[in-house]
């Protein structure tokens, strides 16, 4: 018999048919709390029971967010270009401070969002959505999560936040870059020039928009501070949205029954969402967790002070739904843990959801006769430290006409794009994005 492997690899070089049946398999060997590689030599835990994350969560004394606690990066062993970073570097931002510091900073974060109604939220999302499916609708095929989901969250931001079209596509470009890992440092330094840039313009010219409340807020946020808070709300964003939509979409289409229903009457939608984010929850393994002190764990095992513990709500989640089907299936239980547990817990539900669901009410309002490209079965999914998601969502449909008015003569535009002549617009980013 080989030695049991002491930790399980969270991040996989090959993609995987099945990321459920990895969560088993590692239960199965390690129990609900699970030793785990997060990169070379690099150790943490991973939680999933559903429990332990609600108790721990709010547990403000034993643990803390704050990253300058791991062990790990306080002794040196993690380098500033580790692509752990991107996730866990420190830094004061709502999700890395704890106690009254994280209360200011919320504080602000919170009062921002309000500037979004709902209606503005929607109307954004179904202008940029129209404009997304413009660019794919004619050939009948398309890949829902790179084409659409993973686009649409960014540019629905860009919008609230007031980018011009120009920062708006040189944002997505850097976040997109940063997430492939293509020239990280430059595109870091991109996305920070353009929220800078964006912060510097609305502490002249203040208007009623969310940049400008959070820099003119009473907590009376410092530039680094601001800085901070923005690439927060606009990070939140993305992968999440993006992953509710993908859920949602893979929901509807892999279930006929549901797929009618959903065509009938498409306020069926916020039910789905619903659904999703209790059984197929859009943020794998985060938040972070560190514990000031050592905390035995059974079986002889402890987490020591320092060592990061990645909440995974996805799989608590899952397993919870799954084991307790019946009583869910007969009360309107709410207290799933997509959004997170305790202080920091989503600010932003209300946005989320807003912008998922209408996301999908023009998708699949435009496209009737959606369905996937290949068996669900057939998907493969990418399985990093922080997040797990399909690689790709190939569908087909039958050919629809654009809505807005085709872009004409986009060869010479993109021409003076390059010569630096004019911004770029939307399309061209499309093409750099389907690279
Ligand atoms: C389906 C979409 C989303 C999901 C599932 C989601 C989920 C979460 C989760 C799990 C956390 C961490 C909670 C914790 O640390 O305990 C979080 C934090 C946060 N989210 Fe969301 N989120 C979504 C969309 C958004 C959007 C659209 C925004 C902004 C408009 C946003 C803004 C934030 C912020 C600012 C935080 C940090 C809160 C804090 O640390 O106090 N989220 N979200």
């Amino acid at each position: 018999m080989s030695p049991r492997c002491p930790h399980a690899a969270l991040q996989h070089a090959e993609p995987h048919p099945a990321p459920y049946s990895v969560y088993e398999q590692m239960r199965a060997e390690h129990g609900p709390i699970i030793p785990v590689e997060l990169g070379e030599g690099v150790y943490g835990w991973l939680v999933t029971d559903y429990e332990t994350i609600v108790s721990w969560s709010r547990d403000t004394t034993l643990f803390t967010r704050d990253s300058r606690m791991w062990k790990d990066l306080r002794e040196g062993r993690i380098p500033a270009a580790s692509p752990l970073m991107a996730m866990m570097a420190p830094g004061r931002s709502i999700g890395t401070t704890d106690g009254s510091e994280h209360q200011r900073l919320r504080g602000a974060v919170v009062d921002s969002l309000r500037t979004l109604s709902e209606p503005r939220i929607v109307q954004s999302t179904r202008d940029v959505a129209d404009r997304l499916v413009d660019s794919f609708c004619e050939s009948g095929e398309a890949d829902l999560l790179n084409d659409y989901g993973r686009v649409l969250p960014l540019f629905v931001m860009a919008d609230l936040c007031g980018f011009s079209e120009e920062q708006a596509t040189g944002y997505a470009v850097a976040s997109r870059s940063a997430m492939l890992g293509i020239e990280p440092a430059e595109s870091v330094e991109t996305i920070r020039r353009i929220l800078s840039e964006i912060l510097r313009d609305r502490r002249e010219n203040p208007g009623d928009d969310l940049v400008s409340r959070l820099v003119h807020h009473p907590a009376g946020l410092t530039e680094e501070e601001a800085f901070h808070q923005l690439r927060r709300v606009m990070g939140a964003a993305n992968e999440p949205v993006a992953a509710l939509v993908d859920g949602a979409l893979r929901m509807i289409l892999g279930n006929p029954h549901l797929a009618a229903r959903v065509r009938d009457s498409l306020s069926t939608l916020e039910d789905v969402v619903d659904q999703v984010l209790w059984k197929d929850p859009p943020i794998s393994h985060f938040p972070v967790l560190y514990p000031r002190a050592d905390v035995p764990v059974g079986g002889g095992r402890v987490i020591r002070a320092g060592e990061p513990v990645l909440v995974a709500a996805a799989a608590a989640n899952h397993f919870y739904a799954r084991e307790n089907a019946r009583e869910m299936a007969e009360t309107a239980n709410r207290a799933h843990m997509a959004w997170g547990i305790g202080p920091h817990r989503c600010p932003a539900q209300r946005e989320a959801v807003a912008m998922g669901t209408e996301a999908l009410r023009v998708l699949l309002g435009r496209l009737p006769g959606l369905r996937t490209a290949v068996p669900q079965e057939e998907l493969r999914w990418r399985l990093a430290v922080h997040f797990w998601s399909p690689i790709r969502l190939p569908a087909a449909f039958p050919s629809q006409k654009p809505v807005n008015t085709p872009v004409e003569g986009w060869e010479a535009v993109e021409e003076e794009v390059a010569a630096g002549k004019r911004p770029a617009p939307l399309f061209s980013f499309l093409r750099f994005w389907r690279r």
